[in-house]
């Protein structure tokens, strides 16, 4: 079954003096429990996929499901509290709060939702254990290295148990050696967690990481034969 469906979608910004359209009649789906490399250039449109999946942005044309859901017809308040429960994101970059400590950025997306202060606790406890962070939930974001940084990141991404994460270049920012934990790290998610995982990457050893690359070239996915979709 698939959980993210996307149907001929097409995403043109409309700029003060020219029009930029990166993704046209695009068709791209995932299965429940998949863990999907997405390639190509840069510019190529792949982070607005992904900000397209957690509705973060709206299509211009087509539709965009997610867990039975179609994002793109939600209001921007339904929305707010759907991507919560639905989506987790992982930035290149990690998007901590510098003035926030470790556990208080992974605790941000459950104040979105009616929980209790206890409820709250053990949910954030879980993700900074699934993360091995637990000893660093004190630390602000500058006393954490680049590879601390983007586990805390991904322990918010993950708080509030969505079934899907979406990562942009999550190791685009790592050394090798900070960047093959991280990937194990979602691919331990993906496996004994069942999250559904859409990575964007320009690094072959994390496509090596994904079940399968997706390959995303002037707006499309490249068609089968064209060495589109290489399964691992
Ligand atoms: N908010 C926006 N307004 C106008 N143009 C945009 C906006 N977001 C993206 N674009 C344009 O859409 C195109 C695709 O951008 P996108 O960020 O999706 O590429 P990408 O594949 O993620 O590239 P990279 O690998 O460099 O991150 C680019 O030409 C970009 O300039
Ligand atoms: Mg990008």
């Amino acid at each position: 079954m698939n959980l993210i469906e996307v149907r001929d979608v097409t995403k043109t910004f409309f700029g003060a003096s020219e029009e930029v359209t990166p993704l046209r009649e695009l068709d791209f789906a995932v299965e429940r429990g998949e863990f999907v490399a997405l390639m190509g250039p840069s510019g190529s449109g792949k982070t607005t996929l992904l900000n397209l999946l957690a509705g973060i942005d709206t299509p211009t044309h087509g539709s965009v499901t997610v867990a039975g859901e179609e994002v793109s017809a939600l209001s921007p308040r339904a929305l707010a509290r759907w991507r919560t429960r639905n989506v987790g994101f992982v930035f290149q970059g990690y998007n901590l709060l510098p003035v926030l400590t470790a556990w208080e950025n992974v605790e941000i997306p459950l104040l979105l939702l009616k929980l209790t202060r206890e409820q709250r606790q053990r949910k954030v406890r879980t993700a900074l254990q699934a993360v091995t962070l637990e000893d660093r939930a004190g630390h602000l974001p500058r006393q954490l290295s680049g590879g601390q940084q983007q586990r805390v990141s991904i322990a918010r991404a993950i708080v509030a148990d969505p079934e899907v994460l979406l990562c942009d270049e999550p190791t685009g920012n790592l050394d090798r050696e900070a960047a093959t934990a991280t990937l194990e790290l979602l691919q331990r998610l993906n496996k004994e967690f069942q999250k559904t995982v859409v990575m964007v990457t320009h690094d072959p050893l994390a496509a090596k990481a994904a079940g399968r690359v997706v390959q995303l070239d002037k707006g499309r996915i490249r068609a089968p034969g064209d060495g589109d979709t290489v399964h691992a």
